[in-house]
């Protein structure tokens, strides 16, 4: 074959490829065909949809300016905090394992980080003892007891047979009595997005009684059942819903022993709760409802195309002006912090400042809210 007639074959498959078979038909109908055999169904939703204006009195949507880091470099995906305010240390679990302390000092450059125990699994929700240990949602492994000489001790990791996949949000009555959730039944948490997408309430909520080991199933069928807060008056304990975007309240005391009430909606997607000691909850989202999201809510077919291009192309950031919700004792909004690009899994106050956690960054965030304060809307 002459060089010429070569160039001219060569020209032939080059134009023979971008015809419109190639360029469009062919990639459609590949798509189309992986779509058919993809085995993952997403279910709809049962979320009255268009409520993604929860009215909430002040708000700073400019979380960013003015916030410091803490620690970072030294903080891998730290998820969820627990102050220990004598020691002036806060405890963090991380996406290596390890449980860290932080110190806390009037200023971010004095803190310092240190390695405390490693669960060898993911530690998420922490709460802190008033004798020194610490109880540990731990997703792979449970729920876990550290002593404060750094024993570590698994209380109970499945209930009737079926294991917690995502132990993940935890909190601890003045009775001793810890409250728990396993997000999923179904996904790890390296996969949570997965069960997010899907829809379908993989959540538990439970009980641990310390002094009897038993495990108590006090709400099933949850949509990625999440943060937990014993309410300040000890009459209920919080347990949110990420994908509901609501937190809801059980009963533990009183005539409404044992029953479920709504406690309040959130603008976004919740993960932990924390009570601040001053009358109010810190609920951290990771975001607020998109237009991207209150699609993907409302048509499963969308959530099956974000898992799709999550496992086979890369993870989707639809996340989008996440923040702290503070609520007062009947879950009534009175300040939403945010921003465009924060996400944030767990949220504390320490004097004037709200510590943040997330497992999206290599830090925690420090906001102080008198100096950057959330305004009236009205
Ligand atoms: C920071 O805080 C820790 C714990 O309270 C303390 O030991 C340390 O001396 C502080 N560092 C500075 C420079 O203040």
């Amino acid at each position: 074959m002459s060089s010429s007639e070569s160039t001219n074959a060569r020209t032939r498959t080059a134009s023979w490829f971008s015809t419109p078979f190639f360029v469009i038909v062919l990639p459609v109908a590949v798509a189309a065909l992986l779509y058919r055999l993809e085995p993952f169904k997403p279910v709809l939703l049962p979320v009255q949809l268009g409520r993604s204006t929860v009215a909430v009195p002040a708000r700073n949507g400019h979380m960013q300016d003015g916030s410091e880091r803490v620690g970072e470099g030294h903080l891998e995906g730290p998820e969820d905090l627990a102050y220990d305010a004598a020691a002036r240390v806060v405890y963090t679990g991380c996406e290596d394992g390890w449980i860290k302390r932080v110190t806390v000092n009037d200023s971010v450059v004095d803190s310092a980080v240190e390695d405390w125990v490693n669960t060898g699994g993911r530690p998420l929700g922490l709460v802190l003892k008033p004798n020194g240990e610490l109880i540990v949602a731990d997703a792979e492994k449970g729920l876990l007891r550290v002593s404060s000489e750094k024993e570590i001790e698994l209380l109970v990791d499945e209930f009737e047979g079926l294991k917690f996949k995502l132990t993940d949000g935890v909190d601890i009555a003045d009775d001793g009595t810890i409250y728990f959730t396993d997000a999923s039944h179904k996904y790890p948490v390296k996969d949570a997005v997965f069960d997010v997408l899907e829809g379908k309430p993989n959540g538990r909520f439970f009980s641990y009684n310390p002094a009897t080991k038993k495990t108590t199933l006090l709400a099933q069928d949850l949509y990625f059942a999440n943060g937990v807060a014993v309410s300040a008056d000890q009459q209920f304990v919080v347990f949110c819903e990420s994908v509901l975007m609501r937190c809801n309240k059980y009963f533990v005391l009183g005539p409404k022993t044992g029953t479920i009430e709504k406690f309040c909606d959130l603008p976004g997607m919740p993960d932990n709760i924390h009570y601040d000691g001053q009358g109010h909850y810190l609920i951290a989202m990771f975001t607020a409802l998109s237009p991207e999201l209150e699609l993907a809510y409302r048509y499963p077919f969308i959530r099956k195309a974000f898992a799709m291009f999550t496992k086979y192309v890369g993870s989707l950031s639809i996340s989008k002006n996440g923040g702290v919700l503070v609520v007062d004792l009947e879950g009534k909004p009175t300040a939403h912090y945010y921003d465009p690009k924060l996400a944030l899994t767990s949220a504390i106050k320490i004097g004037n400042h709200i510590y943040a956690g997330s497992i999206f960054y290599p830090f925690v965030t420090r906001f102080d809210v008198e100096k950057y304060p959330a305004l009236p809307t009205v």
